[in-house]
């Protein structure tokens, strides 16, 4: 089994170091020269975990397909627009990719309470919510992926918001905080507030080798497969790491 990470930057090294404190080394590969990825540098690669810039997504995904790699770890945000193409590309090869715009496992239970903040919120009348996100000045895409995940799930459960244009978001670009994610829920004499704040790259890194270990302890259905999915079965399994 060798995993081959693509993308050299703060999330790629973050993994390679969790993957290093279990006993793994995994390889690290930044921008190609040319335009992809030559395919001889992922021969007998059977894991590919991306982590390079959204518009790389697509080609690293099929160059890895032609080297023959089937599981995939794709943590890189801001590809919506290949995402059917990449969906299409897996199922023809019958691989599986997880994806996620955060691997955080506190993110993704943070995601179950602002669902259930949602629905309980949005039957009380004078509650306004909304949700900020502020990250390192340097990050490119704005809002984040996982404010954007954030915004559909309260959209969906929240009865007195149609689509996710209803709903207020702010993303700040200052400093080098590392994310930060607040969903709020403002009245006229009160508001509540959930707020999540990431220390560093630890927990995404964690995430990331938990999907990882879940691509191999079993055949899974091929195509995009979500991070809740992995975060389902370990939950029921109680075998839940914390970073
Ligand atoms: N899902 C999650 O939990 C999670 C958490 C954190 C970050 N992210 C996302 O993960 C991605 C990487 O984040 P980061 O903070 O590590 O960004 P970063 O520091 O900018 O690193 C990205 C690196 O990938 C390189 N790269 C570009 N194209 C590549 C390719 N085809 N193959 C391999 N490497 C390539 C870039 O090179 P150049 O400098 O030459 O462009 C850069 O060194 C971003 O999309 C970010 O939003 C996701």
């Amino acid at each position: 089994m060798q995993t081959m990470i693509l993308g050299d930057g703060h999330l790629g090294w973050a993994i390679a170091a969790a993957a290093g404190e279990r006993g793994e080394r995994t390889p690290v590969l930044g921008r190609p020269a040319f335009e992809r990825h030559d395919r001889a540098a992922l021969a007998g690669v059977d894991l590919v975990i991306d982590a390079s810039s959204g518009e790389a997504v697509r080609a690293n995904v099929e160059t890895a397909l032609d080297a023959g790699v089937r599981r995939f770890v794709v943590a890189t945000t801001g590809w919506a627009f290949d995402r059917e193409a990449v969906d299409g590309a897996l199922r023809g090869a019958e691989a599986c990719a997880v994806v996620s715009a955060n691997f955080s496992l506190g993110v993704a239970l943070f995601a179950r309470l602002v669902e259930s903040a949602a629905g309980l919120f949005g039957t009380v009348a004078g509650f306004d919510p909304f949700l900020v996100e502020w990250h390192r000045r340097a990050k490119a895409d704005r809002p984040s992926g996982t404010a954007l995940d954030l915004a559909q799930r309260l959209t969906a459960r929240h009865p007195g918001l149609a689509t996710s244009d209803d709903l207020e978001v702010v993303s700040i670009r200052a400093g080098a905080s590392p994310g930060i994610h607040l969903v709020g829920f403002d009245a006229v004499g009160e508001t509540l507030e959930l707020r999540l704040t990431a220390r560093d790259r630890s927990a995404y890194a964690t995430g990331v080798l938990a999907a990882a270990d879940w691509l191999r302890r079993a055949p899974r259905a091929p195509g995009i497969q979500p991070f809740d999915t992995v975060v389902d079965e370990l939950l029921a399994s109680g075998d839940v790491l914390a970073a």
